[in-house]
């Protein structure tokens, strides 16, 4: 028994004890303003932006964001804000569709194509249609109605055929 007790560590010099590593925090770029999270790195991104930030464009889009009303740039690339926990954006950019206006409130040609082609219902979908328009022109500038029917958007009001012509104007009026 003594000699059991002789081979407990002295206290404090334990190499079985790990001191609790200090959270500095996660430093991130949202809308071109710079962030530092220094609460729960595990966050999703969703809650983040939305409880964190009162950014709340970005909408609940269920457990593993059917529906892609989460939608996101993460470094220039759609992304769904749901299970995207805040500490794998160290260090990157995130674009919601609050960054999508320009600083004088000028609505992005995007945004304006959805106002003039009325695709716009309760609106609820729009954010994440938005950000995944923006990422499709960006990879096809003139994209077919295929290509707009691949996005992983829902939109329960029947805004489809509208915003396939809001997609297309904005293209056409990239291309003039
Ligand atoms: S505008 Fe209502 S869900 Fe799309």
């Amino acid at each position: 028994m003594a000699q059991a007790q002789d081979q407990l560590p002295t206290p404090g010099t334990s190499n079985t004890i790990v001191p609790e590593k200090v959270r500095e925090g996660v430093d991130l770029e949202i809308n071109g303003r710079s962030y530092r999270h220094t609460g729960d790195d595990q966050m999703p991104l969703l809650w983040y932006l939305r409880d964190v930030l009162r950014l709340t464009g970005t909408k609940y889009s269920g457990e593993h964001g059917e529906g892609g009303y989460d939608l996101v740039l993460v470094d220039g690339k759609l992304a769904s804000a749901t299970n995207l926990p805040v500490v794998k954006l160290a260090g990157k950019t995130v674009t919601t569709v609050e960054g999508l206006a320009a600083a004088d409130g000028k609505l992005h040609p995007l945004q304006q194509a959805f106002v003039d082609e009325d695709a716009i219902g309760c609106g609820y979908c729009t954010p994440g249609w938005l950000m995944a328009s923006l990422d499709l022109l960006n990879r096809h500038p003139q994209p077919s109605d295929n290509d707009i029917d691949q996005l992983p958007n829902l939109c329960r009001c029947g805004c489809q055929t509208r915003v396939r012509r809001a997609i297309k104007r904005a293209a056409k009026g990239a291309q003039a």
